[in-house]
Order: C-alpha cells, then sequence, then structure tokens
C-alpha cells in the first residue's frame, strides 16, 4: 500500500515558511519579559549558546552569562581543557572569592609583588596559619624601601574585616566608607575564610540581570557526550548544568545511558537533540531532566538534511515536542536549536512553543567567540564550523556525536562569517527585535507568546515580498 505513506503526509514547516500575525496589544516592546526557567536557573535573557568549539569557550559563557543568558562549554577538547574553562567562568566573579591567594608576615615584599603581578591582583591578605594578621596592597609594596624588607614591615595591620554572611550593599558602604578596595572576609574566631573586592562588587552592579549562582558566580553548562560519565563527574563540582551533545537522542542505547547520567551526577541535565514528539513523550516519561534540545538538521553549517535526506527541521519539532511536554503537564524547558540567525526565527520558536533558544551561527564571529579574526579581501571574519565538519572531527573528542557507520560521513561545513564584534551589543539588538516582534503579538512574556501567537503559512512568493525588494540598499554603492 504505498500510497498510504502519502495519504497523511506530515508538514515539517521550517522558519522561512511561517510568519507571525500582528494581534491587538497593549504591550510595548520596552515592557516585554522575555525571562526564562530551565528548571530551578532562571535566565533573563532566553539564550544559550551553543557548544560549539567556534562559539563558546569560557571568553563566551563569561559575557553572555554577564548579559542574562547561559553559555553551553563545547566538549571537542580533553576533560581537563573543558574543567579549566568551567573554572575560568567561576572565578570570573564571584561576590566572596574563597581560594584566597595570602602571603605570611615574613615573606619578601619582593615575593608579595611577585605574586601581584603573576596573578594580576592588587593586594594580598597576610597570614599565620589562616588567622588574618594584615594586608599588604600594591602601593604598600610601591612605598616599600626595598624588595628584602618583610611583608610585616610594610603591611596594614588594622584591616577592616567583614563577617561571611555580609550582603553585597553593606560590603559596597563599607568600601566607600573607607576608600578601600579589598575586605577579607573572616569567621568569628578570626580565620579567613573569603574576600571581597570592589571590582566584583562593582560588577553585580554593572550587570544586575546576570546569571549567577547563588554565592554571585556566574552560571556555566557544560555539553558531555551520554556516554561520558567520567567526563560528567568531573564536570559535576564547577558547572551549573549539563547538556548532552549528540545529533540524534531518541535511541535506546543514548537513552539509557543519559538515564544513568542523570542518577548519578546531581547538576540537572538537559538531553538532545530530538526532533518528534515520540521523543519527547519517550524523555519525558522516562528521564529525570530538566530541558530538551529541540531540533535536526536546521544548523547553519548542517549538512546532515542534504546527506541523509534526515531532518526535523528546529520550528516543526519544536512545536511537536511542545505538545508533548503539554500533554504531560511537564515543566521540561524546550530549547529551540538550530536555525535561529536573529530576532524572526527566535520569535517564531517562542511562538511554536519554546521556552529558549541556543544560537550558533547568531553569536559566532563575534570578539568573544575562540579564535582569531581574519581579513579576507579587505573585511573581517572568523571562522565558524559544524562539530560533525571534517576539521572539528579531526581533533576526535566529540566524534560520538555522530552514529557509528556515520563517523566519516562529514555533517557539517567549515566557513567564515563576518567579525561582529562584542556579543553583548549582538545579544542587547537580538533582544530589542525580540521584544519588538513580542509588542507586534501583544505577548508581554513568553508564556503569553506561546498561548497568543497566530502564526500563518507564507509562500515564498510572499517570503520575497516581507524582505527589502526591488530597491538596491545604499550600501551596495558604497562598498
Ligand atoms: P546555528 O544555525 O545556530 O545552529 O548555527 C547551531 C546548531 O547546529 C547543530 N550543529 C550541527 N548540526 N552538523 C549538524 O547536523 C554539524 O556539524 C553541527 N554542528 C552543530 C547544533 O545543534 C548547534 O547548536
Amino acid at each position: 500500500m504505498p500510497w498510504d505513506k502519502f495519504a497523511n503526509i506530515e508538514m515539517a514547516f521550517t522558519f522561512g515558511d511561517v510568519i507571525l500575525l500582528p494581534g491587538k496589544t497593549q504591550v510595548e516592546p520596552s515592557e516585554v519579559d522575555l525571562s526564562t526557567r530551565l528548571g530551578e536557573i532562571g535566565l533573563h535573557v532566553p539564550i544559550l549558546s551553543s557548544p560549539m568549539d567556534t562559539v563558546t569557550e569560557a571568553e563566551m559563557a563569561i559575557a553572555v552569562a554577564r548579559m542574562g543568558a547561559l553559555g553551553v562549554l563545547h566538549r571537542n577538547c580533553t576533560v581537563e581543557e573543558q574543567v579549566n574553562m568551567a573554572k575560568a567562568v567561576k572565578r570570573a566573579e564571584s561576590f566572596i572569592i574563597r581560594d584566597v591567594v595570602t602571603v605570611t608576615p615574613d615573606d619578601s615584599v619582593e615575593a608579595a609583588r611577585a605574586i601581584m603581578r603573576e596573578m594580576n591582583i592588587s593586594g594580598l591578605p597576610v597570614v599565620v596559619g589562616d588567622r588574618l594578621v594584615g594586608i599588604i596592597t600594591r602601593r604598600d609594596v610601591y612605598f616599600a624601601e626595598n624588595g628584602n624588607q618583610m611583608v610585616k614591615e610594610v603591611m596594614t595591620k588594622d584591616v577592616i574585616t567583614v563577617s561571611p554572611d555580609i550582603t553585597p550593599q553593606e560590603a559596597r558602604k563599607i568600601m566607600s566608607r573607607y576608600k578601600i578596595e579589598k575586605l577579607p572576609v573572616v569567621d568569628d574566631s578570626g580565620r579567613l575564610v573569603g574576600l571581597i573586592t570592589a571590582k566584583d562588587v562593582f560588577y553585580r552592579e554593572s550587570h544586575p540581570f546576570a546569571t549567577r549562582d547563588e554565592e554571585g558566580r556566574l552560571r556555566v553548562a557544560a555539553a558531555i557526550s551520554p556516554f561520558d560519565l567520567d567526563r560528567a563527574k568531573s564536570l559535576e563540582p564547577y558547572v551549573d548544568l549539563l547538556v548532552t551533545d549528540v545529533a540524534h537522542f531518541h535511541n535506546e542505547n543514548v537513552i539509557r545511558a543519559a538515564k544513568r547520567i542523570a542518577e548519578e551526577v546531581s547538576v540537572p541535565l538537559v538531553v538532545g537533540n530530538i526532533g518528534t514528539y515520540e521523543a519527547a513523550e519517550e524523555i519525558i516519561t522516562r528521564l529525570d531532566v530538566i530541558g530538551l534540545r529541540v531540533g535536526i538538521a536546521s544548523g547553519s553549517i548542517c549538512t546532515t538534511g542534504e546527506v541523509t535526506g534526515v531532518a526535523a527541521p528546529t520550528l516543526f519539532a519544536v512545536a511537536k515536542a511542545s505538545d508533548a511536554v503539554a500533554k504531560y503537564g511537564s515543566d521540561v524547558a524546550v530549547i529551540a536549536d538550530g536555525g535561529i540567525r536573529g530576532p524572526a526565527e527566535a520569535a517564531k520558536a517562542f511562538a511554536a512553543g519554546a521556552d529558549a533558544v541556543m544560537l550558533g551561527f547568531a553569536l559566532a564571529g563575534t570578539k568573544e567567540s575562540p579564535g582569531s579574526p581574519l581579513i579576507v579581501g579587505g573585511k573581517m571574519y572568523k571562522v565558524y564550523r559544524g562539530m560533525g565538519s571534517p576539521s572539528a572531527r579531526s581533533k576526535r573528542f566529540a566524534l560520538d556525536r555522530y552514529s557509528k557507520p556515520s563517523k566519516d560521513i562529514a555533517e557539517g561545513i567549515e566557513g567564515l562569517v563576518p567579525y561582529r564584534g562584542d556579543v553583548a551589543t549582538v545579544i542587547d539588538k537580538f533582544v530589542a527585535g525580540l521584544k519588538a516582534a513580542f509588542g507586534y503579538v501583544g505577548a508581554a512574556n513568553i508564556r503569553e507568546m506561546k498561548e497568543k501567537a497566530r502564526i500563518a503559512l507564507l509562500s515564498s512568493v510572499g517570503a520575497r515580498e516581507i524582505a527589502p525588494h526591488d530597491v538596491k540598499p545604499m550600501e551596495k554603492f558604497s562598498a
């Protein structure tokens, strides 16, 4: 009965196939709240940076967390390298630094100077055992008579300290009152247990919506193979979230392996990629996870669909996964992954049921993405490559993204994207476009976007009409 295959044929709509219809609105774009949740993790900006080796290492993760989004560190490296990236994010900002670098009173001033220079820090608590006895700053070192003097001869002995339960606001007040940049934190028995720096207090104020953990450190996620329990365990102390990184999660062996990780590792888990209702249903009913990474073969660097003829375009996949989430009354987050070039695709993903979007292309080419810019024909570019591209595969750490027989088939490409400058500016623009879309639809937040948005089909002729047409853009004349 070959024709049955076509009788109930599914329509796998893609972002380009549809538009959102404007709705009556009382919502000004500036009032739109884009915050979202992944389990216990709240995000002010519903964006995750993709775990790709030309998108997310520590620098990107730090920058996007400061913006209120979340970075997912790639896994195309040794476990140690990935753990070091996570540690770098955690160290980037913390209200109270716990692993404080110290000197003793009998150290030489020269030794203190060397530590400050090497670690790029401007002051060191002075301790005997774990008891605080003074503090030495760059100024003390600068005005010392010579480097052979001992720390105890130049340090400040009368140190202003605070207790571990201090709030950021109180710390700021004390720092301004006494015009000091370092506040050692001591417990009841005078033991040094931490250090607060003016820089960290200032950062908190300039990034009030940053994605932070309970200790005020930036949050970070990391990609893992579902088969790599050791990597997951090594990352566990340093990350807030683990994200499986496989091209086709709906596979019995993969699900079983991920189940073991979910049971043995305390960090919450996002799994994927998936593309169908059935895959979402199976995960919701079998695994304890907080999110689904949804979309197969829509990525800008992706050749899976072309090579294999199999795909679950992100918009279609998100709609299907969201149906399963709704049917089971689950609070698992749906993360739309692949093909989101800008706010237009993101708005459509939220309308179809997404809770957050994962971006590769849209964040590649920024200052914070790994690699240096290249100049080609007088213009600046950065490399962006799929994790299934031949060059990414040659590093071999992420080979198990793909199934065994296809290990030698490229499922991604490598290319150049224009250099875009700071990721903060890129995200600001992205958020502004997204808020405008929510305003047109009349949705004040993501929940309302899912409920209120009306999605309409567009023909390819129509797609041309809603983009600029007939007029030659001015920049083409100046080029
Ligand atoms: P965008 O469109 O944001 O897509 O650049 C990023 C997402 O694409 C997936 N990805 C790949 N898919 N072959 C694929 O089929 C690849 O080589 C590849 N590399 C990444 C991944 O889900 C990512 O977040």
